[in-house]
């Protein structure tokens, strides 16, 4: 199928890559031009593993192409998927505004039957103003007026680091529409995926074997969309749950690793998400959460749970900043090592991440704050002025009272702590996701401090 894909960020690109490696001619737009030429050049715009050698395979193919033009893109498309952002406004309301962009230009371009489908996070009911909008534009911009055209919800579950594997090998596929037409079109164009028929890209490991199919929910729009903030509500309920039980655990002196485990292991509980640490971030949980908490609102409900899993979660920043504390007791004019930006490993997404916050945090309690991520290379402009970029983990060690690692990036595990040890002035390590062995290091003379233990 001829399919566009506007916006090339997180979602886009790799939507876009994946929907060309199972033979679909893509054509991928964005409104910054030194992204699309790098794109267009076959260099990654984002740190994702997989995902240069795909979009180098599929440029040579001759399936994938890069634009800044949205209407040769929407002209020649028979399914036009919406992947920008949609981040909180100050009051945790979703920002619609690029959608409604797009969506006034998909109006202004369109020029015959598509699909329009939503894959970017989108409030309840977002559906639905999608399509006025586009309607509003035609009568106001387009001078073909008789077009029909259909938005589809088709929320996206990929989780950064892994994002090929998880479109290729998803959980399930979710198609919101009440046109059944669309829906066997959506599911069509999801064949190859649907039945794992797709020939297994090279680096890329099969997780499921070929010819198992992949669960389809069909649903209505809104069913569609609340699936997607449901499950990102949920997930950060699991990981705020786990928070507060580490808490309990610190004081009782279980040990959250052991309490993880056991309860993980129960089918009906499942092991993910159950690690204990300082905290989820990113470009998804804190606003969805945020967004669906506000649209109860909106409906007079006080959503307590939701409510509190985002109070747990900046209560678990705090905790960091408080354990630093008890360690240091002052903080002012102390130099503290931070390893990791990142809000999760095998990604150089910094939206959100706890880390920044922790940081920002201890630099305004006067402390010297030096960081290393192995990807993130340059200072996120949320991160206090005064905090420190270093390139590699020993310079951000050296000199340092407190290191806290805040990103559980493989390559820490690997890291010289010996060495550390001599260069840090006091071997203190706060464990933020209880990714180092607590064993070894004691043993080499480390105070470990981890998370619910
Ligand atoms: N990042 C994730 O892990 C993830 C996972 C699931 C769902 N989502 C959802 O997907 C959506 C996109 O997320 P993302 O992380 O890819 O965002 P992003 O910020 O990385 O990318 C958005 C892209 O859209 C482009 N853009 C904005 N306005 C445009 C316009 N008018 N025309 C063309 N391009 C335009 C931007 O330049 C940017 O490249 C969000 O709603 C997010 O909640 C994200």
């Amino acid at each position: 199928m001829n399919i566009c894909v506007i916006g090339t960020g997180y979602v886009g690109l790799v939507t876009g890559v994946c929907l060309a490696e199972i033979e679909n001619n893509v054509i991928c737009v964005d409104n910054i031009k030194e992204k699309i030429n790098k794109l267009a050049s076959g260099e990654s715009t984002i740190y994702e593993p997989g995902i240069e050698e795909l979009l180098k395979k599929n440029i040579k193919n001759n399936r994938l192409s890069f634009t800044t033009d949205i209407s040769k893109a929407i002209n020649r498309s028979e399914v036009i998927y919406i992947c920008v952002g949609t981040p909180s406004l100050f009051n945790g309301q979703a920002n619609l505004k690029f959608i409604e962009d797009v969506a006034t230009e998909i109006g202004k371009y369109i020029n015959g039957n598509k699909i329009i489908v939503n894959k970017s996070t989108v409030p309840i009911g977002s559906g639905d103003w999608v399509s006025m909008v586009i309607s509003e534009s035609i009568e106001r911009n387009n001078p073909v007026k008789d077009i029909d055209f259909h938005v589809v919800s088709n929320p996206e579950f990929l989780r950064e680091g892994s994002a090929i594997s998880d479109t290729l090998f998803p959980d399930r596929i979710v198609i919101g529409s009440s046109s059944k037409e669309v829906v066997d079109k959506m599911t069509e164009l999801y064949k190859p995926i649907i039945d794992q028929s797709f020939d297994c890209p090279k680096g890329i490991e099969r997780l499921i074997p070929k010819g198992k199919k992949i669960p389809v929910v069909k649903s209505d729009l809104t069913s569609a969309e609340m699936i997607k903030y449901a499950a990102n509500s949920f997930l950060a309920t699991k990981v705020s749950f786990i928070n507060e039980i580490a808490n309990i655990c610190e004081k009782v002196g279980a040990d959250i690793l052991k309490v993880s485990e056991g309860m993980g292991l129960d089918r009906r509980i499942a092991p993910e998400f159950l690690n204990a640490g300082i905290g989820w971030g990113g470009s998804c949980f804190p606003k969805d959460i945020q967004a669906l908490s506000y649209i109860a609102g909106e409906y007079g409900i006080i959503p307590q749970i939701l409510n509190s899993v985002i109070n747990v979660n900046t209560g678990q920043r705090q905790k960091i900043v408080k354990k630093v504390q008890d360690e240091l007791k002052i903080v002012k004019g102390k130099t503290i090592a931070i390893l990791g930006i990142s809000f999760k490993p095998d990604t150089d997404d910094v939206r959100e991440s706890p880390s920044i916050d922790i940081m920002n945090n201890l630099a305004a309690l006067g402390a010297r704050i030096k960081f290393y991520d192995p990807i993130v290379k340059v200072k996120p402009e949320a991160l206090d002025k005064k905090v420190l970029i270093c390139n590699d983990a020993y310079t951000a060690a050296a000199d340092s009272e407190l290191l806290l690692l805040a990103t559980e990036w493989k390559e820490f595990l690997k890291l010289d702590f010996i060495k550390i040890k001599e260069l840090m002035s006091k071997p203190i390590i706060i464990d933020g996701r209880n990714f180092l062995d607590r064993d070894y290091l004691e043993k080499k003379g480390f105070k470990y401090i981890g998370i619910g233990r």
